[in-house]
């Protein structure tokens, strides 16, 4: 409701300006204490997936918060958990703005901010600030410049330093706006990214004292054997999850529309159908193994049921929320309440 009127004024600024104009208000309500203001009041059942447990099923996808710096406000609208991220080990701008473009008779979103981000070190620094207790995961990246085959350490490094502060890791190796950064996907290169992930993960377990699940979030824009692979190391090295999908290169859903040929990822509405595909061929593979996170296109609450019926066990919102606001969030909620748990 309140979204609905705002929307129209944001909907004139920049859209990265609008971003961060939501952002420190969503903040502002927060700290004057009027959160419950935009925050639902639903009963939901919890779920355990990856050994933990989520209060809800529906999550905030990442790259909205890639610093951490909006945990609390975030948190108070409901999600049953937040993702933050990407970061990289050392601080980058990310890509000259312009960088973020709204699609809106397609309900899109096509970005290539490239990862910019205050460092990992930074993000540390705000999840220690924050007062959540929710379940938090942390997307981890390369730099733009660090050269493809010191890609692995990259992530190391975030790992080594984000462990101790999240529920969940994710390895982001889908994002389109980094140089190659997909390339980690075929197999010859993933299995190497996979094991040394598995392997750090293991020492920073008995070192820490806590097991910390690592996911891995991939592309909309793969064929049937590559999904098949992936599938194949991920249960090989008996990965803790994965999240489908990012963004696409694709722009069949977009041609002939204003900003519909800029260059980045799509997100959004276009986005939805080859994001479930995934999943359901993600689902044939892992037979229950691997759990996998939905997300890509969800607008509504059917749209979050319909990620489940492909074989999901947890959705995350982005686009959605620009386009329909906080309120996406209670209706995404409800509707998978109505499936029940045995979903
Ligand atoms: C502006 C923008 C920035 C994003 N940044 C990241 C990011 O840093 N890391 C990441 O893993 N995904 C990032 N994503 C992808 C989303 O997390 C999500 O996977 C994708 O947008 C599909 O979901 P949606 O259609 O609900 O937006 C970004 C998406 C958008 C629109």
């Amino acid at each position: 409701m309140l979204y609905s009127l705002l929307r129209p004024l944001l909907f004139q600024m920049e859209p990265e300006r609008a971003h961060h104009f939501t952002l420190n208000m969503i903040r502002r309500l927060h700290t004057l204490g009027l959160s419950r203001l935009i925050q639902p009041n639903i009963n939901t059942t919890p779920t355990t997936i990856m050994g933990i447990e989520f209060p809800n099923r529906v999550g905030l996808a990442a790259g909205l918060d890639k610093n951490g710096e909006y945990i609390d406000a975030l948190a108070a609208l409901g999600f049953g958990f937040i993702e933050i991220g990407t970061i990289t080990p050392r601080p980058q701008a990310g890509n000259p703005q312009p960088r973020m473009f709204r699609l809106p008779q397609a309900q899109a979103i096509i970005n290539r901010m490239g990862f910019n981000n205050h460092g990992v070190e930074q993000l540390v620094e705000n999840v220690k600030k924050s007062h959540y207790k929710g379940i938090l995961g942390i997307n981890i990246g390369k730099n733009a410049d660090t050269p493809m085959e010191k890609a692995t350490e990259d992530y190391l490094i975030c790992l080594r330093k984000v462990y101790p502060y999240a529920s969940y890791i994710t390895a982001n190796i889908s994002s389109p706006n980094t140089k190659n950064l997909r390339q980690l996907q075929d197999s010859t290169e993933l299995g190497g990214l996979l094991s040394a992930l598995k392997e750090e993960q293991k020492k920073l377990a008995e070192q820490h004292r806590k097991y910390v699940p690592i996911v891995l979030k991939i592309a909309p824009d793969l064929n049937s054997e590559q999904i098949k692979a992936i599938a194949e190391l991920l249960l090989h090295y008996t990965f803790d999850g994965v999240i489908a999908t990012n963004t696409t290169v694709s722009r069949d859903a977009v041609q002939g529309l204003k900003h519909g040929d800029e260059a980045g990822g799509l997100s959004g509405a276009p986005v939805r159908e080859a994001s479930t595909a995934v999943i359901m061929q993600l689902a044939e593979h892992l037979k229950g193994e691997v759990p996998i996170i939905g997300a890509g296109g969800i607008l509504s609450g059917e749209h979050a049921q319909q990620k489940i019926a492909a074989g999901a066990s947890l959705v995350q919102l982005y686009s959605g929320l620009i386009y329909r606001g906080p309120a996406l969030v209670k209706e995404s909620i409800k509707a998978l309440n109505a499936l029940g748990t045995s979903n």
